[in-house]
């Protein structure tokens, strides 16, 4: 075997292992660092919301509220220590309550507890106002993920919602963002489960 064959058997893989690891396009992270996310979601899922916002709280107005669900004047007025409070959990607030009015009273009044002093901005899993009627791209075919990317970009696909994710574009100037790197998102959309 001649040294030259010796080496480019040697180089080969090694070369092979590079492309297939530090060269290769991660679409993931292309995907992020395009501010995809700010409208498709995490990993394209949509728009949903990640956690709950609420607050439970027995300052007057909701004191009021608790009566007027049929909660007792006496038991409003023993859980006075915690007037001044605010409580982002359903469960804290419970607790709260629990240790003052017990587990049997705290049982019974629960849901009015809840529905009375409780107020939900939103829960965990709501889609996000405003971002309703955005596509979903998780889980799509790759081919069909890429032709439409293109599709917007280059103007043949349009309608209301367009305009929307042309606002993409400075970012996708300013990172060079070629063919390639479409195919990548698209086979990393295609993907996620
Ligand atoms: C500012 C909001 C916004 C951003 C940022 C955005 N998009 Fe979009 N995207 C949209 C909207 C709105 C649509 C629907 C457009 C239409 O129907 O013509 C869409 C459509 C798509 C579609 C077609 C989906 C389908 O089912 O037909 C793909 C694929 C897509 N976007 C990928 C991306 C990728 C990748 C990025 C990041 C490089 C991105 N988008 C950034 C708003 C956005």
């Amino acid at each position: 075997m001649g040294n030259k064959v010796m080496v480019s058997l040697l180089v080969m893989p090694l070369f092979f292992l590079i492309q297939s690891t530090g060269f290769a396009v991660d679409g993931e992270a292309l995907f992020v660092k395009l501010t995809c996310p700010t409208c498709h979601g995490q990993q394209g899922k949509g728009m949903f919301r990640d956690k709950t916002k609420a607050r439970y709280r027995l300052k007057k107005r909701y004191r009021k509220k608790l009566k007027e669900v049929g909660v007792p004047a006496s038991i409003i007025k023993k859980l006075k220590p915690l007037y001044k409070k605010k409580f982002k959990k359903e469960e804290k607030f419970i607790t709260a309550v629990t240790e003052i009015l017990g587990q049997k009273i705290t049982r019974q009044y629960r849901e009015k507890l809840i529905a009375g002093a409780g107020k939900v901005s939103y829960r965990k899993g709501d889609p996000i106002k405003g971002f309703e009627n955005y596509p979903k791209l998780a889980g799509n075919k790759k081919i069909y993920l890429y032709t439409q990317m293109k599709d917007i970009l280059e103007g043949r696909r349009v309608n209301g919602n367009t305009k929307a994710m042309l606002g993409v574009k400075p970012f996708l100037d300013a990172n060079k963002v070629k063919d390639n790197d479409f195919k990548a998102i698209a086979e990393y959309l295609s993907k996620v489960k």
